[in-house]
């Protein structure tokens, strides 16, 4: 594993934190996703070589929570909230005006690599729906007008 400097020491401080290796299953996999982007079957290998633990197991913690990805994303990811209050305010239209800004599909990769665009679940900002995340940027009371200016902006970044 190809790991940075910051993510291997975060990792040996993180299992000693916990009475048991195999209950550093989920601060490992974040720390590696939050390094990767994904979590590839090499980093499930080499976590479960580091816990001690069966591959399956690891496997089996990845597939289980929807935040944990196995593919490969693009460099911004956008996630807009489809939950109850974001829905009624108007999710759907936000996330379909990201899908065809950036010409690609729910969950997949745009073609120049930029952007992936998924649903999320609650962000916690249901009083300002509806919203999204952009990498850690929140981004509240949105509609089509506004999420297109999004798009501009990240277009512009990039
Ligand atoms: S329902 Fe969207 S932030 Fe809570």
């Amino acid at each position: 594993m190809n790991l940075s400097s910051e993510t291997l020491a975060e990792i040996e401080a993180a299992i000693p934190k916990y009475p048991e290796a195999r209950s550093a299953v989920m601060p490992l996999l974040h720390a590696i996703q939050q390094d990767q982007g994904y979590l590839s079957n090499e980093a499930a290998e080499w976590v479960a070589k580091k816990l001690g633990i069966e591959p399956i197991n690891v496997l089996s913690v990845i597939t289980f929570y929807p935040f944990f990805r196995q593919q490969p994303i693009g460099k911004r990811h956008v996630r807009v909230c489809r939950t109850l209050s974001c829905a009624m305010a108007g999710g759907s239209k936000v996330c379909d005006t990201m899908l065809k800004e950036f010409d690609t599909e729910l969950n997949g990769v745009s073609p120049d690599g930029e952007v992936t665009v998924e649903f999320a679940e609650c962000l916690a900002s249901c009083g300002s729906a509806p919203v999204m995340l952009v990498d850690d940027e929140l981004y509240e009371n949105l509609d089509e007008a506004k999420a297109a200016e999004i798009c501009q902006k990240i277009k512009a970044e990039a």
